[in-house]
């Protein structure tokens, strides 16, 4: 086995894990859990979402919590931003980082920010262009690279192109989005076989839903490839609102137990982030689908 000897977690529970959410975690308590986030040892933590809030009402007072956290030093705040208007809420919250985001299917794109990805160049273009203007790292998601909610099979060819595109813009970073959680451990073998013939392995992250329990499998076959950042999300909250069937993500808890055992370090402390678990899931009123959260007899 070819594993790495040091991982880098990044949580994206405060966007994707709230982003699909009914209940509307009030502002004060999402700047509660980022700052509790804070103190685990993560090291990168997405904060919400400068989208157009009547898409996410969930992530509406993105302004409010990108102001109101605490900024732990040595920790990166970073939020989804789709177009120029998000990008500048985004600069005027003082986001570490923005990340941009695309799909690789065609009705996928359309349907979560309603243009086609031809379209969809240009503005993400601009966005990387402004934001690296002013001092900000950028980030770029692919979703659909395993299978679309719309269209099925996604052929390796539209993730090829859609990803030189990213990296030319300059990106630093592409997070491969598995946004059904369709993908199986072979598939993502596949995948990334094509993809490191032509990228270096520090330039991807892995973005698993576990929508049908296999996004573990798959990131066991991602680190045995190179793979050393993957995006998670506490007790396993997420899901797409435009993907339908999308479910959450990893959980960051489950995630944390199988590295730690396997001796790769994260400089996560696992205890800090049950409880910052334990935290989100009072808030959201029901169960989370963390097993590790079950193991401990708290996911009641
Ligand atoms: P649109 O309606 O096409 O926007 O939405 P527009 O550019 O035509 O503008 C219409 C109006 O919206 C204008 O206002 C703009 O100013 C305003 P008006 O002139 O009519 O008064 N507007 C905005 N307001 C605030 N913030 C903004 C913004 N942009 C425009 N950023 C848009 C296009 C992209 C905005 C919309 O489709 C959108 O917000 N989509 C977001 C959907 C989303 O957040 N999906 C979930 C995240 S992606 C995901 O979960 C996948 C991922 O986890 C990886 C994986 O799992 O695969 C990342
Ligand atoms: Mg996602």
């Amino acid at each position: 086995m070819n594993w790495p000897a040091s991982v880098m977690i990044k949580e994206v529970g405060p966007r994707d894990g709230l982003q699909n959410e009914k209940v509307f975690v009030s502002t004060e308590d999402k700047i509660a859990w980022i700052n509790q986030l804070s103190s685990t040892g993560l090291k990168y933590i997405e904060i919400t979402s400068f989208v157009h809030p009547k898409w996410i009402p969930a992530l509406s007072d993105a302004a409010e919590v990108a102001k109101g956290i605490t900024r732990m030093p040595g920790v990166v705040y970073t939020a989804l931003v789709p177009n120029r208007k998000g990008l500048e809420r985004a600069l005027e919250s003082n986001i570490d980082e923005a990340a941009v985001f695309m799909s690789a299917s065609e009705t996928h794109n359309q349907k979560n920010i309603n243009k086609s990805i031809e379209d969809t160049f240009p503005i993400l273009r601009e966005v990387v262009q402004q934001s690296l203007s002013a001092g900000k790292s950028t980030r770029g998601y692919i979703s659909t690279v395993f299978g679309c909610p719309y269209e099925g099979i996604v052929h390796i060819e539209k993730v090829i192109r859609v990803s030189e595109t990213l990296f030319e813009m300059g990106i630093g970073e592409l997070s491969l989005g598995d946004t059904i959680g369709i993908a199986n451990p072979k598939q993502v073998q596949e995948v990334l076989e094509v993809l490191l013939k032509r990228f270096p392995s520090d330039k991807f992250a892995l973005h698993f839903h576990d929508t049908r329990g296999t996004a573990l499998a798959n990131i066991l076959v991602s680190l045995d490839m190179g793979i050393a950042s993957f995006d998670a999300s506490l007790g396993g909250l997420g899901g797409c609102p435009y993907a339908p069937g999308a479910s959450g993500n990893v959980s960051t808890d489950d995630l944390l137990y199988m590295l730690n055992g396997m001796g790769i370090h994260t400089g996560v402390d696992q205890e800090k982030l049950l409880s910052a678990s334990r935290f989100i899931q009072d808030k959201i009123g029901r169960p989370l689908p963390s097993r590790s959260l079950q193991a401990r007899g708290i996911n009641k």
